[in-house]
Protein backbone atom coordinates (compact mmCIF):
# COMPACT_ATOMS: atom_id res chain seq x y z
CA UNK A 1 0.00 0.00 0.00
CA UNK A 2 1.83 3.00 -1.32
CA UNK A 3 1.70 5.72 1.37
CA UNK A 4 3.26 9.40 1.90
CA UNK A 5 3.69 10.00 6.00
CA UNK A 6 5.90 8.07 7.97
CA UNK A 7 4.47 5.65 10.61
CA UNK A 8 6.20 5.33 13.65
CA UNK A 9 5.13 3.03 16.57
CA UNK A 10 6.40 3.15 20.07
CA UNK A 11 6.18 -0.38 22.21
CA UNK A 12 6.74 -0.70 25.51
CA UNK A 13 5.62 -2.54 28.57
CA UNK A 14 2.52 -1.65 30.82
CA UNK A 15 3.68 1.05 33.34
CA UNK A 16 6.95 1.81 30.93
CA UNK A 17 5.58 5.22 30.60
CA UNK A 18 5.37 4.65 26.58
CA UNK A 19 2.11 6.48 26.73
CA UNK A 20 3.86 10.01 28.17
CA UNK A 21 7.19 9.38 25.84
CA UNK A 22 5.03 9.32 22.30
CA UNK A 23 3.37 11.98 23.73
CA UNK A 24 6.54 14.19 24.27
CA UNK A 25 7.64 12.66 21.18
CA UNK A 26 4.91 14.06 19.28
CA UNK A 27 5.50 17.89 20.93
CA UNK A 28 8.80 18.01 19.81
CA UNK A 29 8.18 16.20 16.27
CA UNK A 30 5.45 18.97 15.67
CA UNK A 31 7.70 21.72 14.95
CA UNK A 32 8.35 20.47 12.03
CA UNK A 33 5.57 17.47 11.40
CA UNK A 34 1.91 17.22 10.74
CA UNK A 35 1.22 14.95 13.30
CA UNK A 36 -1.01 11.83 14.37
CA UNK A 37 -0.87 10.72 17.60
CA UNK A 38 -2.70 7.66 18.25
CA UNK A 39 -3.14 4.45 20.14
CA UNK A 40 -3.79 0.81 20.17
CA UNK A 41 -6.07 -0.68 21.18
CA UNK A 42 -7.91 1.90 19.40
CA UNK A 43 -10.82 4.37 20.37
CA UNK A 44 -12.89 2.82 17.35
CA UNK A 45 -15.91 0.48 18.45
CA UNK A 46 -13.19 -3.01 18.47
CA UNK A 47 -10.68 -1.07 20.49
CA UNK A 48 -13.22 0.27 22.90
CA UNK A 49 -14.87 -3.39 22.97
CA UNK A 50 -11.33 -4.29 23.79
CA UNK A 51 -10.67 -2.25 26.72
CA UNK A 52 -14.29 -3.03 28.48
CA UNK A 53 -13.84 -6.82 28.38
CA UNK A 54 -10.96 -8.19 27.05
CA UNK A 55 -8.56 -7.43 29.40
CA UNK A 56 -9.82 -8.45 32.72
CA UNK A 57 -10.03 -12.08 34.38
CA UNK A 58 -13.80 -12.45 34.59
CA UNK A 59 -15.02 -11.05 31.27
CA UNK A 60 -11.50 -12.55 29.02
CA UNK A 61 -11.98 -14.20 25.63
CA UNK A 62 -10.59 -17.36 24.35
CA UNK A 63 -6.85 -16.70 23.81
CA UNK A 64 -7.25 -17.12 19.66
CA UNK A 65 -10.41 -14.42 20.07
CA UNK A 66 -8.64 -12.16 21.79
CA UNK A 67 -5.81 -12.11 19.24
CA UNK A 68 -8.36 -11.81 16.23
CA UNK A 69 -10.18 -8.80 18.03
CA UNK A 70 -6.69 -6.98 18.51
CA UNK A 71 -6.01 -7.68 14.58
CA UNK A 72 -9.62 -6.42 13.68
CA UNK A 73 -8.94 -3.09 16.09
CA UNK A 74 -5.78 -2.68 13.92
CA UNK A 75 -7.66 -2.87 10.45
CA UNK A 76 -10.17 -0.97 11.53
CA UNK A 77 -7.89 1.81 12.80
CA UNK A 78 -5.67 1.28 9.67
CA UNK A 79 -9.18 2.31 7.69
CA UNK A 80 -10.16 5.13 10.05
CA UNK A 81 -7.36 6.82 11.13
CA UNK A 82 -3.48 5.86 10.31
CA UNK A 83 -3.90 5.86 6.37
CA UNK A 84 -5.83 8.85 6.29
CA UNK A 85 -3.45 10.27 8.16
CA UNK A 86 -0.39 9.02 6.31
CA UNK A 87 -2.26 9.79 2.63
CA UNK A 88 -2.10 13.31 4.16
CA UNK A 89 1.50 13.11 4.46
CA UNK A 90 1.40 12.87 7.92
CA UNK A 91 3.44 11.79 10.39
CA UNK A 92 2.17 9.18 12.67
CA UNK A 93 2.62 7.91 16.09
CA UNK A 94 0.85 4.85 17.41
CA UNK A 95 1.05 3.64 21.34
CA UNK A 96 1.18 -0.30 20.79
CA UNK A 97 0.73 -2.01 17.25
CA UNK A 98 1.70 -5.55 16.18
CA UNK A 99 4.80 -5.92 18.53
CA UNK A 100 2.22 -5.99 21.14
CA UNK A 101 0.29 -8.59 19.95
CA UNK A 102 3.01 -10.49 19.24
CA UNK A 103 4.82 -10.45 22.61
CA UNK A 104 1.19 -10.18 24.25
CA UNK A 105 -0.96 -12.85 22.87
CA UNK A 106 2.03 -14.94 22.04
CA UNK A 107 2.92 -15.46 25.64
CA UNK A 108 -0.78 -16.98 25.59
CA UNK A 109 0.76 -20.02 23.44
CA UNK A 110 -0.43 -18.91 20.31
CA UNK A 111 2.65 -19.47 17.62
CA UNK A 112 3.90 -15.93 16.53
CA UNK A 113 3.54 -16.61 12.61
CA UNK A 114 0.09 -17.20 13.49
CA UNK A 115 -0.34 -14.04 15.27
CA UNK A 116 1.82 -12.66 12.11
CA UNK A 117 -0.42 -13.93 9.63
CA UNK A 118 -4.03 -12.84 11.07
CA UNK A 119 -2.32 -9.15 11.06
CA UNK A 120 -0.96 -9.03 7.36
CA UNK A 121 -3.64 -7.16 6.11
CA UNK A 122 -2.28 -4.41 8.44
CA UNK A 123 0.17 -1.53 7.50
CA UNK A 124 4.03 -2.26 8.15
CA UNK A 125 5.46 0.47 10.16
CA UNK A 126 8.65 2.71 9.04
CA UNK A 127 10.19 3.03 12.47
CA UNK A 128 9.48 0.62 15.84
CA UNK A 129 10.75 1.80 18.88
CA UNK A 130 10.88 -0.94 22.32
CA UNK A 131 11.30 1.49 25.34
CA UNK A 132 13.27 -0.91 27.58
CA UNK A 133 12.15 -0.37 31.55
CA UNK A 134 13.07 -3.63 33.87
CA UNK A 135 10.30 -5.74 34.77
CA UNK A 136 10.18 -5.62 38.22
CA UNK A 137 10.20 -1.97 38.05
CA UNK A 138 7.48 -1.84 35.94
CA UNK A 139 5.75 -4.07 38.35
CA UNK A 140 6.65 -1.47 41.36
CA UNK A 141 4.74 1.84 39.57
CA UNK A 142 2.13 -0.06 38.76
CA UNK A 143 1.48 -0.44 42.38
CA UNK A 144 -2.37 -2.32 41.77
CA UNK A 145 -2.68 -5.01 39.98
CA UNK A 146 -5.21 -3.50 36.83
CA UNK A 147 -5.16 -6.43 34.22
CA UNK A 148 -4.61 -9.41 33.37
CA UNK A 149 -1.24 -8.63 31.53
CA UNK A 150 0.12 -7.10 34.65
CA UNK A 151 1.58 -9.68 36.90
CA UNK A 152 6.05 -9.64 36.96
CA UNK A 153 5.70 -13.33 35.45
CA UNK A 154 3.77 -11.77 32.46
CA UNK A 155 5.83 -9.01 31.53
CA UNK A 156 9.15 -11.10 31.52
CA UNK A 157 7.93 -12.74 29.32
CA UNK A 158 6.54 -10.13 27.27
CA UNK A 159 10.12 -8.17 27.46
CA UNK A 160 11.57 -11.38 25.98
CA UNK A 161 9.85 -11.05 22.82
CA UNK A 162 10.42 -7.80 22.62
CA UNK A 163 14.04 -8.18 22.89
CA UNK A 164 13.69 -11.02 20.34
CA UNK A 165 12.89 -8.57 17.54
CA UNK A 166 15.45 -6.17 18.84
CA UNK A 167 17.97 -8.73 18.42
CA UNK A 168 16.26 -9.39 14.74
CA UNK A 169 16.42 -5.60 14.11
CA UNK A 170 13.09 -5.07 13.78
CA UNK A 171 12.69 -2.98 17.25
CA UNK A 172 15.22 -0.26 17.87
CA UNK A 173 15.79 -0.16 21.34
CA UNK A 174 15.79 2.94 23.51
CA UNK A 175 16.82 2.77 27.50
CA UNK A 176 13.49 3.69 29.47
CA UNK A 177 15.50 3.10 33.25
CA UNK A 178 16.56 6.94 33.49
CA UNK A 179 14.60 10.44 33.90
CA UNK A 180 11.77 11.17 31.69
CA UNK A 181 13.41 13.76 30.30
CA UNK A 182 16.59 11.82 29.03
CA UNK A 183 14.23 9.33 28.13
CA UNK A 184 12.35 12.00 26.10
CA UNK A 185 15.49 13.63 24.33
CA UNK A 186 17.40 10.42 23.33
CA UNK A 187 14.04 8.60 22.17
CA UNK A 188 13.71 12.06 19.88
CA UNK A 189 17.55 11.70 18.44
CA UNK A 190 16.80 8.45 17.88
CA UNK A 191 13.57 8.68 16.09
CA UNK A 192 14.94 11.91 14.28
CA UNK A 193 17.79 9.73 12.64
CA UNK A 194 15.46 7.01 11.52
CA UNK A 195 12.99 9.23 9.73
CA UNK A 196 15.48 11.18 7.96
CA UNK A 197 16.84 7.35 6.73
CA UNK A 198 12.88 6.72 5.66
CA UNK A 199 12.53 9.47 4.29
CA UNK A 200 14.99 8.50 1.02
CA UNK A 201 12.76 6.00 0.74
CA UNK A 202 9.57 7.47 0.21
P1 LIG B 1 -2.16 0.02 27.09
O1 LIG B 1 -1.20 0.60 26.13
O2 LIG B 1 -1.66 -0.24 28.47
O3 LIG B 1 -3.45 0.93 27.15
P2 LIG B 1 -3.81 2.01 28.27
O4 LIG B 1 -2.55 2.81 28.50
O5 LIG B 1 -4.90 2.82 27.63
O6 LIG B 1 -4.26 1.24 29.48
O7 LIG B 1 -2.79 -1.32 26.47
C1 LIG B 1 -3.72 -2.06 27.20
C2 LIG B 1 -3.30 -3.52 27.26
O8 LIG B 1 -3.56 -4.15 26.01
C3 LIG B 1 -1.85 -3.76 27.58
O9 LIG B 1 -1.77 -4.59 28.75
C4 LIG B 1 -1.32 -4.53 26.42
C5 LIG B 1 -2.55 -5.10 25.77
N1 LIG B 1 -2.42 -5.34 24.31
C6 LIG B 1 -2.34 -6.64 23.84
O10 LIG B 1 -2.36 -7.59 24.64
N2 LIG B 1 -2.25 -6.88 22.50
C7 LIG B 1 -2.24 -5.87 21.57
O11 LIG B 1 -2.17 -6.12 20.35
C8 LIG B 1 -2.35 -4.52 22.07
C9 LIG B 1 -2.36 -3.38 21.09
C10 LIG B 1 -2.42 -4.29 23.44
Amino acid sequence: MAKKGIFIVIEGLDGSGKTTQAALLAEKLKKNHNILLTAEPSHGKIGKFIRESCLYENTRLPTEAEALMFAADRIEHMYSEVKPALDEGKLVICDRYIYSSLAYQGNSGLSLEWIKNINARSLQPDICIFIDVPPEKVIERLQRKKSVMETLEIQKKVREVYMKYVAKGELVRVDGDKDKEQVAEALYRTVSGLIEVAQKYI
